[in-house]
């Protein structure tokens, strides 16, 4: 299962992220937790490119949009598929409905190119579950206050308007997925509720699981049917009784 975060700067997500990673292997569920830009060799150099406030060099937009994909797409094939196909839960502070936000609606390059770049740096995987916190942008502001904005987070406030109304529109568009936490509240009250949702999509997964089980051992008990052969006559019938 993949489940992401996401929010703009300052919205608590990490947190939250480390929360639930730290419940879920506290129940001995294995859970991967990574951030993005980021988490392998290659990423974390990218990040440093990427987010570095001292560096003056330029980074044309197509350019930063390629570059938050080549982190993503060594993630994707170096720990996000070999940790999916054991089996066990990822958990990611941020993904692709970043790049929506901030390279499409923020900087606003065409959506179309960005989900391409999405699909081809992740291999078409879709996150399970997205929490979207959801803070007015002056709080997030006041709580990254004294941290030292990066690259990034040096942008305008018109800028993070932006973002957010992408990720209102993802969250409108994909309502079954997206869940929009309202990051205001308490840490515990998040935790509690992201904790909620998590645990029944992880019940959900290990009822399919079990019922996919029963279905093969059960198919594996019962005598094959015959074959489609033997019920040829009933296409004859039918020509027949459309004939007369
Ligand atoms: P980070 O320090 O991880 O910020 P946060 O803790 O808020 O996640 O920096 C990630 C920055 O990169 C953040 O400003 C959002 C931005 N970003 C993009 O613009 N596009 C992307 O695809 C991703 C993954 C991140």
């Amino acid at each position: 299962m993949l489940i992401t975060f996401e929010g703009i700067d300052g919205c608590g997500k990490s947190s939250q992220a480390k929360l639930i990673a730290d419940r879920l292997a506290d129940q001995g569920i294995e859970c991967v937790l990574v951030r993005e830009p980021g988490g392998t060799d290659l990423s974390e150099q990218i990040r440093t490119i990427l987010l570095d406030a001292k560096r003056s060099m330029p980074i044309a937009h197509a350019a930063e949009l390629m570059l938050f994909a080549a982190s993503r797409a060594q993630l994707v094939a170096e720990v996000i598929e070999p940790a999916l196909k054991r089996n066990a839960v990822v958990i990611c502070d941020r993904f692709t409905d970043s790049t929506i936000a901030y390279q499409g609606y923020g900087r606003g390059l065409p959506l179309a190119y960005i989900r391409s770049v999405n699909d081809l740096a992740t291999n078409g995987l879709i996150p399970d579950i997205t929490f979207l916190i959801d803070v007015p942008i002056e709080l997030a502001i006041r709580r990254r206050k004294g941290m030292g904005d990066d690259r990034m987070e040096s942008e305008s406030r018109l800028f993070f308007s932006h973002v957010v109304q992408g990720y209102m529109a993802l969250a409108q568009k994909h309502p079954d997925r997206i869940h929009v936490i309202d990051g205001a509240d308490s840490m515990e009250d998040i935790h509690h509720t992201i904790t909620r949702l998590v645990e029944y999509e992880l019940g959900n997964e290990l009822r399919h699981a079990h019922r996919m089980n029963n279905r093969a051992r059960h198919a594996e008990s019962t005598p094959a049917l015959p074959a489609t052969g033997d019920f040829d006559y009933s296409f004859d019938v039918t020509a027949e009784a459309l004939a007369s």
